[in-house]
């Protein structure tokens, strides 16, 4: 299966989980409230890969209530529902594949939570070199996903990636840790830390473009 194939299962899958998505993801709040509480004090134009409905954005908007965000996602039926929120005003949004979608320029920030464990290591690379592109010098890119406890578990999710093909819902295939920085290195990124995102299996990845601003 291709990457964009497999970013429209993707985009099936959560089409179809937009009538349980906020119940089963109020669970992993402190995932996404992460997001917010690692930006620079001064950060104002963000750009959320993933930000699906926006529930990392409530808490955002109470942190940043002059940020202008904006949000790409594959899936309609969760920018729908993003719409919805008193917020909704302030976020602009942008339907389509983060591979496919040009992202723009100079943000302060790009956050993204529970949207990149869908792509291999060199995938990923890409798109970070992609966002890397689309900060401004010393701007952040803070990642709170899911990570692969062990490499055997890494590698185990790839064997079931393999043979995925035909069935309708997608794999996840996170990263480790040691991987999740590698990759970050590879695209270019520096002064990259790294610590629990909030539950067991969720890391978060802070990492700058260039010289870091005082923050
Ligand atoms: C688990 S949801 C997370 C939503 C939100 N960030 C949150 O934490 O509640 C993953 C989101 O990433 C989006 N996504 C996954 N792969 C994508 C891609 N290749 N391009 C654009 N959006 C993608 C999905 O559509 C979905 O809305």
């Amino acid at each position: 299966m291709t990457l964009e194939e497999r970013n429209q299962q993707v985009r099936a899958f959560f089409n179809g989980k937009i009538d349980t998505y906020d119940n089963v993801h109020s669970e992993y709040m402190k995932t996404k409230v992460l997001l917010a509480e690692s930006l620079d004090k001064y950060a104002k134009k963000i750009l959320d890969l993933g930000g699906g409905t926006g529930l990392e954005l409530i808490h955002l908007f109470e942190l940043f209530p002059q940020a202008q965000v904006t949000v790409i996602d594959i899936t309609e039926n969760m920018l729908e529902k993003l719409k919805t929120r008193d917020f909704a005003g302030r976020v602009t949004t942008i339907c389509g594949d983060f591979f496919e979608v040009p992202f723009g320029k100079d943000f302060d920030a790009v956050i993204t939570t529970s949207a990149f464990h869908h792509f291999k290591k060199d995938e990923k690379i890409r798109l970070l070199k992609k966002i890397l592109g689309c900060l401004k010098d010393g701007g952040q890119f803070i990642n709170c996903d899911l990570i692969a406890l062990t490499a055997e578990e890494e590698a185990a999710q790839l064997v079931d990636l393999e043979n995925n093909i035909g069935y309708s819902k997608h794999v996840d295939i996170p990263l480790t840790i040691e991987n999740e920085i590698d990759a970050l290195e590879k695209a270019g990124f520096k002064q990259i830390t790294s610590g629990n995102g909030g539950k067991e299996n969720y890391g978060l990845f802070i990492a700058r473009k260039n010289i870091s601003h005082i923050s």
